[in-house]
This record gives C-alpha cells, structure tokens and sequence, in this order.
C-alpha cells in the first residue's frame, strides 16, 4: 500500500536542483514563514522555483510560473480530495457546503456564469458608492482596529445597506469575527474542534446574510443584497444558500481589506520619507497604492489542484497534488520588477499579482484601490505624524496571509 502511495505521489523520475539546507525547512504555514517569508521566496525563486516542501505541496515562486499557473485549466480550485472542505463532505460540514458554494473553490463552467453576474453587480454597486463618509473622525491610537478596521466595516456595512441605526459596535465586532472565521476555509483545518467551530461561525453568518438577502427581496433599496436578491429572482438556477454564501464572501474578503491597508500604513511609517514624497507629491498616491499592494501583499499565496500529471521544468507535479501559488514571491521577482526589494512609487508600472489574475481575478481590486487611496490622502493630509510603538511587527498566524494583530501608533 505504501508503495502504490508512493508511485502515486511521489514518482520515481522527479529530479531535485542543488538547493541549499535552508530550502528544506520551508514550512509555508508556520509562523515563522509568515513573519519573515520575503528571503524564504527569494531563496526559493532563486534555487527551487518549483519546490515540494515536506507536507507534500508544491510551491511555484517565479512570476512567470505563477502567471501561467493562473491561466492554465489543468489546475483546478476546487478542493482537494483530502480537504476537510472537499464537496463529498458537504452534507456532513456547513464549512464544506460554504466553500464549494463560493467563487474561489468553483471551476468553469459553473464559476464563469455566477463569477461574471456577481462581479457586474457588485462593481454597479460600488460606482455609486461614495467611501469619503466613512473615514473615522477621532484620531487614533491604533491604525488598524482605530483606523482601518472602522473604515472598511463602515464602507461594507453602507454598500450592503446595512444603516447606522442598526450598525452597532456588537455588530460590527461579530461581523468581523465572522469575517475572520471565513477566511479560515482557505486554510488548512487544524483540528476537529475548530471544524466545528468554524462550522458554527459559518452557519450563524449565513443566517445572517440570508436574513439579510431576505429582507432586501421584501423592502428593496440601492444597496448590493438587493441587487443580489433581483439577480437571484432573475437566475432561477441559483439557490438561496448559494446566494448566501457569496453574499458572506464579498462581506467578508470587503471587511478584510483593512488588513492590507493596515500594512500599507505600516511600510510608510517604518519610511516616513516615502509619506514627505507624497505629501511633496500627491500625484503619486494611485501608484504608491499599488507599489504598497506589490510590497507587502495581505495575500502570501493561493492554491491550486493539480487535475492531471504536470511537467514544469524539471519537475512532475502529479496529478492531485496541491499546488501553493507563491504571490508574494512573484511581486518581488527580479525578472519583472528592477529593485525588487525597494519600496519606489515611481516605477514603471507592472503586473504584480496580489489580487490573483484571470477568471478568478479578485473581484474588490477597485474597491481595495479605492479605500487605500483614500487612507493614503487621510494619512499625508489630515493625520498626525504618527510614530509605530513596536519596532517588530506582529503578524496573525493565518495561513497564506500576512496580516497584523494591531499596528499602534502614538505621536511623538
Ligand atoms: C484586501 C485586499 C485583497 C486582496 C489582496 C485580494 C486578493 C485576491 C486574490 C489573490 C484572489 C484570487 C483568488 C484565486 O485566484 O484563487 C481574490 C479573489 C476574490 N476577491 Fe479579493 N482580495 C482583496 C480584497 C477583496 C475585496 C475587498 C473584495 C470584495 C468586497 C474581494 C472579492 C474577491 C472575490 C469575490 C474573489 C473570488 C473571485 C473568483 O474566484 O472568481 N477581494 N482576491
């Protein structure tokens, strides 16, 4: 039996590159990779861009890779066999039911028709949406539970119609929870404890969202869940819980965004000469908002699932394995950005790929631009000159993500 898995996962004609120790150790889902991954992805790109680590995953670190992986049908999204959220476990796990419900883990043809309906709603939705409201108005003390976390749960709360009256800081607070708990499906599941408890957050957050969609359908306004309701009324297909449950994933990636503005903030306060060259040169923000993205991605990597044998360079990638999407390598690879490693508001534009690219290219790119822009503006214009508290950041241990645990601030 050992030797059938073997044959299966390991194939005897898979030749390794001379890589340095270091390259053995690479755990993409531990705590150190997260702290500190950007001289693991360098070492990677340079020595094993194709590189199977010891949980049996393969990880692709180069941007050219990464940008035809992106394109290339022989890797699905769907979940692997193996995965707790696979969909033979659908009927026994609300997390299994949620994932295979929503855009990120559905291939073509069945992600192309709902991809393209939500997407046009969503960015109908936002071109009438105006974010400037939504700014906190006390200065903080903390720049992402102060700042950036009232930003995005404001601006998601307005676009899904959710009014201030009912927006109380209990609401807010367990919708983000519920934004964090989703977020756990593109992880590995860790125990059965926190299946079950990831379970119980998902099935409270789609009563949430369906009792939201609900009362859209009955009282209709200009906000997204009505939208959504009329796209559901229109596409009989569609079942409520479908709905639902891409209603919690736009909800949720939207309430996530401050982390990525949370570590744009904290890239321009460890150089406040790069806040004096904006401030020096507003012109800049839109690009700096995207060098900052390409910088320090809240996004480290994504995966995918190899449907068929894959031969890239020297490598096989058998059919099944799981194939981890190396994003934060490719925005620091050498081929593409000259500098890489430096933060510069002024170079030439350049695909970098935290948002993903292709069919399932992010959604919020547009959105996430926006509310970056508008911190960036709050920060060089209406802000104190903030100082960081801590000198080392800490960063959550989320799988695939780089998000902070708080970013203090104080004024010197
Ligand atoms: C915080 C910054 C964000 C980053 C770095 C980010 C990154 C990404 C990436 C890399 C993907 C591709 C996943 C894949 O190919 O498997 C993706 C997909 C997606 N994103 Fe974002 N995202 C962000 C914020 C948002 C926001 C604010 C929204 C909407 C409110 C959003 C909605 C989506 C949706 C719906 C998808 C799935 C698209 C599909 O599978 O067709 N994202 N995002």
């Amino acid at each position: 039996m050992l030797k059938y898995i073997r044959a299966k996962f390991r194939p005897a004609n898979i030749s390794h590159t001379a890589a340095p120790p270091t390259l053995a150790v690479i755990d993409p889902y531990s705590q150190a990779f997260i702290d500190s991954p950007y001289s693991a992805l360098e070492q990677l790109r340079h020595h094993s861009p194709v590189h199977r680590c010891t949980s049996g995953s393969w990880l692709l670190s180069r941007h050219r890779d990464i940008s035809a992986a992106l394109a290339d049908p022989r890797l699905s999204n769907t979940p692997s066999d193996y995965a707790v959220v696979n969909q033979r476990h659908r009927d026994r796990y609300t997390c299994a039911d949620v994932a295979n419900n929503t855009l990120p883990f559905m291939d073509a043809p069945q992600h192309t028709e709902a991809r393209r309906n939500i997407a046009r709603v969503f960015h109908e939705q936002l071109r009438r949406a105006s974010l400037q409201s939504n700014l906190p108005t006390d200065t903080p003390s903390d720049l992402l539970h102060d700042f950036a976390t009232p930003l995005c749960t404001k601006t998601l709360c307005s676009l899904f119609g959710i009014a201030p009256r009912q927006q109380t800081a209990e609401l807010d607070r367990q919708l983000k929870l519920w934004a964090n708990w989703f977020f756990s499906l593109f992880s590995a599941i860790p125990s059965q404890q926190h299946r079950q408890q990831l379970d119980a957050e998902l099935h409270s957050f789609r009563q949430f969202c369906s009792g939201l969609l609900n009362q859209k359908r009955q009282h209709p306004s200009d906000d997204l869940p009505s939208a959504l309701a009329q796209l559901h009324d229109q596409t009989p297909s569609i079942s409520d819980t479908f709905m639902a449950d891409n209603c919690m994933l736009l909800l949720a990636d939207g309430l996530n965004a401050d982390y990525a503005i949370a570590n744009a903030l904290h890239c321009l306060l460890q150089q406040p000469e790069k806040i004096n060259q904006l401030r020096a040169k507003p012109e800049l923000i839109p690009a700096a908002a995207d060098e900052l993205l390409r910088f320090d991605s809240p996004v480290l990597f994504i995966a995918r699932r190899a449907l068929e044998d894959i031969q890239l360079h020297d490598q096989l990638i058998t059919e099944n394995s799981g194939v981890l999407l190396m994003l934060a390598a490719a925005n620091r690879d050498p081929d593409v950005f000259t500098d890489a490693n430096t933060l510069n508001f002024e170079r030439e534009a350049k695909p970098y790929l935290s948002f993903g690219r292709g069919q399932h290219g992010c959604i919020g790119r547009v959105l996430v631009k926006q509310l970056l822009e508008l911190s960036l503006r709050w920060l060089i214009s209406e802000a104190p000159n903030f100082a960081l508290v801590r000198t080392q950041p800490l960063w959550q241990h989320q799988a695939g993500h780089r998000w902070l645990q708080d970013l203090p601030v104080k004024i010197p």
